[in-house]
């Protein structure tokens, strides 16, 4: 955050209109231009924007929703609030993202969609999970800015959701978006958001977006390549730097956008972690429960190995370069 942001969200504030108006509708236009997707839909956070797009598909009881175990709690509750059954799905260790052959053999007749995050702010595999023919929801909560080819991640799935949550790649505190080519769908999601002077009553929701929030989140748009290129430039001195040791390393892919930069050893990362926090640097597993924990099951080896074993170390845009420097001596040294 910077001077840019206090002063759109101090015009905002002057202006006397601060619920969601006309600076609403402008970052949900500059995030459909730049995303290259006909339709955009603030919402008030990115679970709000996932439980929307679930409804909108007309996702509920009986129906089954796959997605990683390896992930937020946020795709678990919002295939709870519809009253979906959640149906994990283990990830490619190298990737960290859904495993597409594994999803293949969880489909069932009963399956209406697969959440697909790009996690980490790498593109997951598209290919071969839009070859499943199954509608998808990809999730760029922590890949906004990313790509797949040539194209901007977000428009290969049926709908895509963003959070602008204080942590995430841009952020207006508290926040979402949805973004998808069908009217009918982008209708559907903002007619269910706000709930005010409708002639057909039905249960709606308070998901809206306030003017303030999206001013702050136009400042932050505005700076996205920049952030995206200093987590880009961090990253390569975390490769170069940590190329001889021991460790595992995030896919060194062009199209990362390095929201974590997630390592790993062959044993249990708690020792390392501890080590860390020590020495002051601020680190965590990135995942805090794999979901099938969460409701109790087994039977996600690949998952279990891979939180046990992973870290996510500091990177993101206003860390210094001494900072950085930091980071990597407290790990060669650890
Ligand atoms: C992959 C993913 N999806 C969805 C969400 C939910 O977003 P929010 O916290 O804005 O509800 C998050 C947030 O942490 C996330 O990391």
């Amino acid at each position: 955050m910077g001077p840019e942001e206090i002063t759109a969200a101090a015009a905002v504030i002057e202006s006397g209109h601060i619920a969601e108006g006309q600076v609403v509708k402008e970052f949900e236009d500059a995030f459909a231009r730049k995303m290259d997707t006909k339709y955009a839909v603030a919402t008030s956070s990115g679970t709000a924007a996932l439980h929307l797009t679930l409804l909108a598909m007309g996702i509920g009881s009986n129906h089954e929703v796959i997605m990683p175990s390896y992930v937020c709690a946020a795709l678990l509750n919002a295939v709870r609030y519809v009253e979906a059954a959640p149906i994990f799905a283990e990830i490619d260790p190298a990737t960290y993202n859904i495993d597409p052959g594994d999803v293949k053999k969880r489909l069932t007749r009963r399956t209406r969609a697969i959440i697909v995050p790009h996690l980490f702010g790498l593109t997951a595999d598209l290919d071969k999970l839009l070859a499943l023919n199954v509608p998808i929801i990809e999730d760029c909560a922590q890949s906004v800015g990313g790509n797949f080819g040539n194209k901007p991640l977000g428009a290969f799935g049926d709908a895509c959701i963003f959070s602008f949550y204080a942590t995430k790649v841009i952020t207006c505190g508290e926040g979402g978006m949805v973004i998808c080519n069908s009217k009918k769908l982008a209708n559907r999601i903002k007619d269910l958001k706000a709930y005010d002077q409708k002639d057909r009553y039905e249960t709606r929701f308070n998901y809206k977006m306030t003017d303030i929030q999206a001013a702050v989140g136009l400042a932050q748009f505005a700076k996205l390549d920049a952030f995206i290129q200093r987590r880009r430039t961090i990253a390569q001195k975390y490769f170069r730097a940590f190329q001889s040791l021991s460790l595992r390393l995030p896919a060194d892919d062009p199209a990362h956008i390095y929201y974590r930069f997630v390592v790993g050893l062959n044993t249990d990362i708690q020792l390392l972690i501890t080590k860390l926090v020590q020495k002051g640097i601020g680190c965590a597993r990135p995942i805090y429960l794999p979901l099938h924990h969460c409701l109790k099951l087994t039977g996600y080896p690949i998952t279990d190995n891979t939180w046990r074993t992973s870290l996510s170390i500091p990177i993101y845009p206003s860390l210094s370069d001494q900072e950085v420097q930091r980071v990597i001596e407290a790990i060669v040294g650890a």
